[in-house]
């Protein structure tokens, strides 16, 4: 570190981090609000989002990821605010803002930059700005470094600090939450690296893990949710040469699954604004720096693939134009997420066909699920009747608990009910009903 280089002002004159530590959490969504919770057990902490609509209802007490309960949410000592001179004070700045792709599948930056500006015109000497979203290996530094130099006049490394640190959370999961995981660090430098440590492991009991350096917690971070979805592409490809050959791919799953060593991946639709879009960010480095990643983009297109091919297989089954009730429309089960759901897919590709679908999803938006895809979300299961499909497409706990003469009492005679998540796979339907899974 240069002989010049300012102190971290979070440890004021000591070699912890002084318990009036001010950290500021930039963007309150799935990943900011959790971690602002937690970490304001142990810190002072102020939630700053450009969403005025988002800060009024968290100041309100209502969480509409539905990540952080109501009295938990009132029981923080966590100020929210819309106006970043609020945050003037930070010690540490973390930010976690979206990092979606564009239409060419292409990173794209600009919510991070905003931020990075936003926070540069307002940053302290001795300020840590700590990177939670999803990047690539050398965003944190080769992006947001020079626009955080740009915008606040000082210099990094010297007068201010980067650190990275990925956020491993799954919404909807209660057992994995953010102050139970091992929470991975990197710091610009061995001190800034010490500090994030014991700032992170204050707030989880999953203890941290100290990356070699900021590009290693980075790529670290990426690979985890490519893996993932190279995993369930295999299962994906696996499951569409298994309906060829008339078998279930699940039961060949459950089989499979008895030995000791084979990986635990179902097929399925791979939405969300994570597993679906990381890869890419991955994809972008490697092409940057003369790698082409084959085996990462035909995992992205099996993945891309999938909705047309349940679409079809659904369509396949049906004799003329149908009227189809699909049950979910979020990316995944119990979240009301709809970004980048593959839902839309399927109903987009039987509508193409000719077929009439009404869709219901309890956990959906109506409003949202209106403005994203024009979809009217039909409000009461008991009201719906006369469908010749019925699609789970989420494996929501309602859907789950659904009778069978709920289910079939919707379905006209004769009529399908399509499993694509295996949600009722252990149920014995009547004689005239006739059932399709993967
Ligand atoms: N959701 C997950 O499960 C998950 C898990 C791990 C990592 N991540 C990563 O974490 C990051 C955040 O994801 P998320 O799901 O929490 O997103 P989100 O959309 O739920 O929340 C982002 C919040 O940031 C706010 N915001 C946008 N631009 C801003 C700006 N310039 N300044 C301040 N606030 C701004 C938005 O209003 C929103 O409230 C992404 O990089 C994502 O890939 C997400």
């Amino acid at each position: 570190m240069p002989a010049s280089s300012i102190r971290p002002s979070a440890l004021k004159d000591s070699d912890t981090i002084a318990k009036d530590t001010v950290v500021s959490i930039i963007g309150l969504g799935y990943v900011g609000l959790p971690l602002a919770v937690a970490l304001s057990r142990k810190f002072n902490v102020i939630g700053f989002d450009i969403s005025e609509a988002r800060v009024t209802e968290l100041r309100d007490g209502y969480d509409r990821t539905f990540e952080i309960e109501a009295p938990i949410l009132r029981a923080s000592s966590m100020r929210y605010t819309t106006d970043a001179s609020q945050t003037r004070d930070a010690d540490i700045h973390i930010i976690t803002v979206p990092t979606p792709v564009d239409q060419d599948n292409e990173p794209d930056l600009r919510p991070l930059e905003s931020a990075c500006t936003t926070i540069g015109a307002v940053l302290k000497k001795g300020a840590i700005v700590v990177v939670e979203s999803t990047v690539y290996p050398g965003v944190t530094e080769d992006v947001c470094g020079p626009v955080l130099e740009r915008t606040s006049g000082l210099k990094c490394g010297q007068d201010f600090y980067l650190g990275y640190s990925p956020e491993r959370i799954n919404p909807g999961d209660k057992v994995h939450t953010v102050d139970k995981i091992i929470k991975v660090v990197a710091g610009q430098t061995e001190q800034v690296a010490d500090i994030l440590e014991e700032l992170y492991g204050a707030a989880t009991t999953g203890g941290t893990y100290r990356a070699k350096n900021i590009k290693t917690a980075e790529a670290a971070k990426v690979i985890e949710n490519a893996q993932r979805d190279i995993n369930i592409a295999f299962v994906n490809e696996a499951t569409m040469i298994f309906q060829k050959l008339g078998i279930s791919a699940y039961d060949v799953l459950e089989t499979a699954g008895t030995k000791w060593n084979f990986l635990n991946f179902t097929p399925g639709l791979v939405g969300g604004h994570c597993i679906g879009i990381d890869p890419f960010y991955l994809a972008h480095k490697a092409n940057e720096v003369g790698h082409n990643p084959d085996l990462i983009l035909t995992g992205r297109r099996i993945n891309e693939s999938m909705g047309q091919f349940i679409a079809d297989s659904i369509d396949a089954r049906l004799t003329g134009k149908s009227r189809i009730l699909v049950l979910g429309l979020t990316f995944k089960e119990n979240v009301p997420d709809l970004r980048n759901t593959k839902v839309r897919e399927v109903i987009s590709g039987l509508e193409a066909m000719g077929h009439e679908v009404d869709v219901h999803d309890p956990l959906a938006d109506k409003t949202e699920a209106q403005q994203f895809f024009d979809i009217d979300l039909k409000e009461n299961l008991s009201n719906l009747k006369g469908y010749d499909a019925i699609v789970g497409a989420v494996a929501h706990s309602v859907y789950r608990d659904l009778s069978t003469n709920a289910l079939e009492g919707m379905l006209n005679e004769g009529g399908v009910i399509a499993d694509v998540k295996g949600i009722w796979r252990g149920t014995e339907f009547s004689d005239g009903v006739r059932r399709w899974q993967l």
